[in-house]
């Protein structure tokens, strides 16, 4: 090996402070939107510029590097990611990765597109689609997002078409969607469709949120169980807490704020400018577009010292990753929100 190379190396080497090893990274494309949730966007984002955003060659680079290093999930986030010119070229070329290691590759999306893209996602080798869906009564959806609803039941009907596998996320806000409990699970569980509410969190973009918005787990179980016989699964790898309704149909809660799973956590965020973050509460992210377009820039000999670069910058930032929601000083204004970080 020459001394400037870095080992690429099925021992997982993405660690933190706390033994978290980063097994998903998730990547923002664009922090644009064309919906406006309420608990997201701010009434009046300024957008980035197009020219900052990092190329899907930068990315590329980017995910070699970290599938190297040993994370298995990619996720492609935004704003909407579907809005981002290219997405699917870009999913085309991650499967180039999979025989690094790369096990699966997903995207978030408001889904308002979808029925457009679902087809040529899953030829560009997509696995699956978490879809945002916070209300099936059509005039609450539009209050929510500025939107119709009939685009996203077209998108979800068209991922069941091509076999694209998807799951709900539904986050629930006091006074706004909170009587959705009901029917969303009625919905989802006569049609088998995995459904997951999310408690509100602080990262809303104008930063309104309050602890009296967010309804709880406990909330959400004590309207379903006079409808239906509940057990708690034992929680997988991932952020919802899994229950299983009537002995057969699985829900999920993901609730950051009243059970968070921070002490399992092993994402990795990258913003669609380039920023790094260790957490979605991080108050300091790690630029690395300028090590990414050394790589880029460089030929082959040097390539790689380029590469040591960026690897010395990324594993001192990741290790110093904070031990999580609760540990974290939420007092200061926050400069990043959830449209730029991609959930
Ligand atoms: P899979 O588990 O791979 O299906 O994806 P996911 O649930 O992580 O992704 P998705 O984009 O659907 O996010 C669902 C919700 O989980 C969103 O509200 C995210 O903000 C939240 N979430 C995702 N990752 C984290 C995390 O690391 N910490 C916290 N607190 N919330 C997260
Ligand atoms: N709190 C909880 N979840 C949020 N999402 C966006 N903003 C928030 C918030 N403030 C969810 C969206 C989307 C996922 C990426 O993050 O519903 O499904
Ligand atoms: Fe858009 Fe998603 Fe944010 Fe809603 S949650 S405004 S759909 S980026």
């Amino acid at each position: 090996m020459m001394k400037h190379e870095i080992q690429e190396t099925a021992i997982p080497i993405l660690q933190d402070q706390y033994g978290r090893i980063k097994r998903k990274l998730r990547i923002s494309v664009t922090d644009r939107c064309n919906f406006k949730c309420i608990y997201c966007m701010p009434e009046h984002p300024e957008w980035m510029k197009k020219q900052d955003l990092l190329s899907f060659e930068a990315l590329l680079v980017f995910c070699r590097y970290m599938v190297g290093q040993g994370i298995e999930n990619i996720r492609i986030t935004g704003g909407e990611p579907l809005m981002r010119q290219g997405v699917v070229h870009f999913i085309g070329d991650l499967q180039r990765l999979r025989a690094l290691g790369l096990k699966r590759i997903s995207i978030t999306t408001n889904a308002h597109y979808l029925a457009k893209y679902a087809e040529q996602l899953k030829q560009a080798g997509l696995d699956d689609l978490n879809i945002s869906l916070d209300s099936l009564d059509s005039m609450q959806f539009k209050q929510l997002t500025k939107k119709e609803l009939a685009p996203v039941l077209d998108g979800i009907e068209a991922a069941k078409k091509v076999g694209l596998p998807f799951k709900i996320n539904c986050v629930l806000i006091k006074g706004q969607n909170d009587d959705q409990i009901i029917p969303m699970v009625k919905w989802a569980k006569q049609h088998n469709i995995p459904l997951r509410f999310i408690e509100f969190m602080p990262l809303d973009g104008d930063q309104h949120w309050t602890d009296q918005a967010v309804v709880s787990e406990a909330e959400i179980l004590e309207q379903l169980q006079p409808l239906y016989d509940i057990q708690l699964l034992q929680q997988q790898h991932e952020p919802a807490r899994l229950y299983q309704l009537d002995g057969h149909y699985h829900l999920g809660i993901i609730s950051t704020i009243t059970h968070s799973f921070c002490g399992d956590c092993d994402r990795i965020r990258l913003t669609a400018q380039g920023e790094l973050y260790n957490c979605l509460f991080a108050q300091q992210g790690l630029n690395i577009k300028p090590y990414l377009l050394q790589v880029i820039k460089q030929n082959t000999e040097l390539k790689q010292q380029a590469l040591l670069q960026l690897d010395q910058q990324i594993k001192p930032y990741i290790w110093h990753k904070a031990k999580g929601y609760h540990a974290i000083q939420h007092q200061q204004a926050r400069k990043i929100s959830m449209h730029m970080l991609g959930g």
